[in-house]
């Protein structure tokens, strides 16, 4: 709810409140964020208090000598009028200074979100407050828009430069919002990396000084994401104040916590400034993308469940919005380049038979593209891959009872192709300067309208052509040169790329919103809120090794919810890291996102197809959950261990995943912690797993009564065929217990093994279901 009253603002979500106010000179003075106040809390209570002058100050103006811009909090600022701090804005204002000073004007309270002209947004908020600034003596506006979403406790806001001055603006820079906070000596939180080892977690002191988090590359990257955390020094998991923000936005993102000399941080995000420039002409205006902040009380999960049921209520739309997303095989890792239809056809037949639902065709299959070299560009299927066409081969897929899916890269061009030969001109390139190759590949113009329309004219004929339910829209490089022959100002190349991507995703989606779109960008190069607004889930790395992937999809649940994260099973050892791992592992962490295989079926033993089998009949039964549960990070005891966990909607169901990383020797007992249950009385119980004999090689000796050659052929047939079980548990307990947590079995250490051991080692887990009792099922004991 909003509500303004005399010169005071306040923005009230279920858990929190946002308040400021209008100072006597017309500046927005920043008061609380917070932890949801009482409605008769006197604002006066939380503003700051100035009541001596501070050495050394720039006064705003001589009749109050305590009223110094550099010292206070503020909703926005400007350069050139005594505060030093970073400024949301760089304007070249239309007296040529670098001077502004915007003050309130006006301001209107309406229902739900108000829509962006040019960008996308987040859809079905409560109310939207929009604070309109002037500059004291330029005429040019600046609305700020303040979105409130009530339950899922987030407050968005943007704003939109208007300038109603005949002479020329220029923008250098300009935030989609700021805000200054008193310190609580933060610590702040990014999801950092590169190509396949996205998002991993990193954390240092907000210190003085400026902090950035940002990219220049023309995507959100994956080198820093865009969103970032802001955690008092001793929030833990489930307690302390953690304030997350967000951008929804592809492009090059910006963000700042600049700590000042008087202990105030300022947090800014928007559109990164870097070779940005955009001049507004006489009635032109600019709107920022949207940012994303929220608060809570309770720690870490408590913010990513903000962001989780944000994502998935607010920013993902389509036919998929909280929809079951399907298991899928994706044939990349089976074959790469090298497929023709039988084996595409062996491999469908296999996954239908293992449970899988959809068949994706991924890299190849048009142009002349056996290797990443040439091809891309062009939209003929390879008649020697493909002789009768996507449209046969779609129904081929189809009549074996899976749905098609198809890979794309629209957004690029090899120089071997035809569209290259046709078009150099459709290429990003300098005019006088030889272009810069990223996988060999270049990047097509989407600043250019012919581009745009050659895009989506031939993906739409495929996409209609062919039954095809789901779309892997690839980009597998960063921009070099921002450089467009269409432009007349090249500031604006970074900026107009990303609308032109957006305006070719809505222009083939929107119409077609049967279509599971699956964002991927060499893995999660643009794994960001405005791709989610298009792509319910994305691919969030290349690299499926789960021991990297408890890195990846750890860093990334802070911000964004398990229905977004794609999530694979391949080989081990692994494509990547080498390293072997056991099946059930790497089930075990994809099944927290949206499950797929991505490798060929007939390697399996037939002990391996019978697991996989299992795995894909078990997401089913709980997919609800590890899609769309609320997902927590637990507290694992130790370093080499992960824990996390799923909470059905209605409380009753959790999946908790039990991970080790590296074994120690002799480990300790082990606990296992359930939260977030209804009252009463559960049972939990291990998903049985198999264990495969070959893992133990010449120590079979200690667990069968046979002696194997380790080495051997008959080892090697029996564990195609056979396998042993690893320790089942199961036991009845209350809620309560479940909190306190469980005592769970040893792990094996070298002194024998039986059924009641857990048999991890190095890589090992195991995933525990725990579930209501009804009061009709229990007995008298219970
Ligand atoms: C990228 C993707 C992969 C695969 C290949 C195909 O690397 O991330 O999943 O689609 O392209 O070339």
């Amino acid at each position: 709810m909003i509500t303004a009253k005399e010169s005071m603002f306040r923005l009230d979500t279920v858990n929190t409140t946002y308040l400021f106010r209008t100072t006597k000179f017309g500046h927005l003075e920043h008061i609380y964020y917070g932890t949801r106040l009482d409605v008769s809390e006197p604002a006066d209570v939380l503003a700051q208090k100035r009541t001596i002058p501070i050495g050394s100050s720039v006064i705003y103006d001589e009749s109050d000598q305590l009223y110094c811009l550099d010292n206070m909090y503020l909703e926005w600022s400007d350069n050139g009028r005594g505060d030093y701090r970073q400024s949301p804005t760089e304007l070249k204002m239309p007296d040529g200074s670098f001077v502004s000073d915007f003050v309130y004007a006006s301001h209107t309270i309406a229902e739900g979100c108000l829509p962006m002209s040019t960008l996308p947004s987040a859809y079905g908020g409560d109310q939207t407050l929009t604070v309109t600034l002037r500059d004291t003596s330029c005429s040019v506006t600046l609305d700020l828009y303040f979105t409130v979403f009530e339950k899922a406790n987030i407050i968005t806001r943007r704003v939109v430069l208007t300038n109603e001055d005949q002479n020329p603006l220029l923008i250098r820079r300009i935030m989609s919002m700021m805000t200054d906070m008193p310190d609580e000596n933060f610590r702040m939180l990014t999801l950092d990396g590169g190509w396949i080892k996205e998002a991993h977690l990193h954390e240092r002191l907000v210190e003085y000084g400026i902090a950035i988090n940002s990219s220049n590359t023309g995507a959100s990257s994956n080198r820093h994401n865009p969103g970032f955390i802001l955690a008092e020094s001793d929030a833990t998991q489930d307690n302390g104040h953690v304030y997350g923000f967000n951008l929804v936005y592809s492009g090059n993102h910006f963000s700042s916590v600049e700590k000042s000399g008087r202990d105030i941080l300022r947090v800014s995000i928007g559109i990164n400034p870097h070779c940005f420039e955009w001049s507004l002409n006489q009635g032109d205006s600019f709107e920022t993308p949207e940012a994303v902040m929220t608060f809570s009380e309770w720690g870490f999960n408590g913010m990513s469940h903000n962001m989780h049921s944000f994502v998935n209520e607010h920013i993902v739309r389509s036919n998929w919005k909280t929809r079951e997303h399907p298991v899928l095989l994706n044939n990349w890792e089976a074959h790469f380049f090298d497929f023709n239809e039988n084996k595409l056809l062996n491999l469908a037949k296999n996954a239908k038979k293992l449970g899988v639902e959809l068949f994706v065709l991924d890299d190849g299959w048009f142009g002349k593209r056996n290797n990443d070299n040439s091809g891309l560009g062009d939209y003929s299927v390879n008649p020697k891959k493909l002789p009768c066409g996507i449209k046969a081969f779609a129904d081929k897929i189809n009549a074996l009872g899976l749905d098609f899916g198809l890979w794309f890269e629209p957004e690029m061009v090899n120089t071997d192709s035809m569209l290259y030969r046709n078009h150099p001109e459709y290429a990003v390139k300098h005019p006088n300067k030889k272009p810069v190759l990223g996988r060999n590949q270049l990047v097509l113009d989407l600043c250019k309208s012919e581009v745009r329309d050659y895009i989506v004219k031939n993906v739409s004929l495929i996409l209609d052509e062919a039954n095809i339910s789901y779309v892997k829209w690839d980009m597998n490089r960063h921009i070099a040169e921002g450089y467009s022959s269409s432009l007349q100002n090249q500031g604006e190349f970074y900026h107009r790329y990303i609308l032109g991507l957006y305006n070719v995703l809505s222009r083939i989606f929107d119409p077609r919103p049967h279509i599971l779109l699956e964002s991927c960008s060499s893995g999660g190069n643009r794994f960001d809120l405005g791709m989610l607004c298009f792509s319910p889930q994305i691919w969030c790395s290349d690299n499926t090794d789960p021991v990297e992937r408890l890195k990846i999809q750890t860093g990334l649940s802070y911000l964004y919810p398990l229905s977004t994260m794609g999530a694979h099973v391949s080989q081990a050892p692994h494509q990547q890291t080498l390293r072997k791992t056991p099946l059930a592992t790497r089930f075990h962490v994809a099944c927290f996102g949206c499950l797929g295989y991505e490798l060929d079926l007939k390697y399996l033993s037939p002990e391996e197809k019978k697991d996989v089998a299992d795995q894909i009949a078990f997401y089913k039964q709980y997919r609800q959950v590890f899609q769309y549960g609320t997902f927590s990070r637990m507290k694992a005891s130790k370093a080499n261990k992960i824990v996390w966990q799923a909470v059905s909607k209605d409380k009753n169901t959790a999946v908790t995943g039990f991970f080790q990383t590296l074994e120690t020797a002799a480990e300790s007992e082990d606990r296992l912690t359930v939260t977030g249950l209804n009252e009463g009385r559960y049972t939990i119980r291990t998903r049985p797993q198999r264990m495969y004999i070959e893992r133990f090689g010449g120590l079979m000796k200690h667990i069968l009564p046979v002696v194997l050659n380790p080495d051997g052929i008959l080892l090697r047939v029996a564990n195609r065929h056979y396998s042993l079980k690893d320790c089942v548990q199961e036991y009845k307990c209350s809620k309560e217990a479940l909190r306190a947590g469980i005592a769970l079995c040893n792990q094996f250490s070298g002194t024998g093994y039986n059924e009641k051991v857990r048999m991890h080692g190095d890589f090992g887990s195991d995933l525990y279901i725990t579930e209501y009792i009804n009061k009709e099922m229990l007995t008298d004991e219970e």
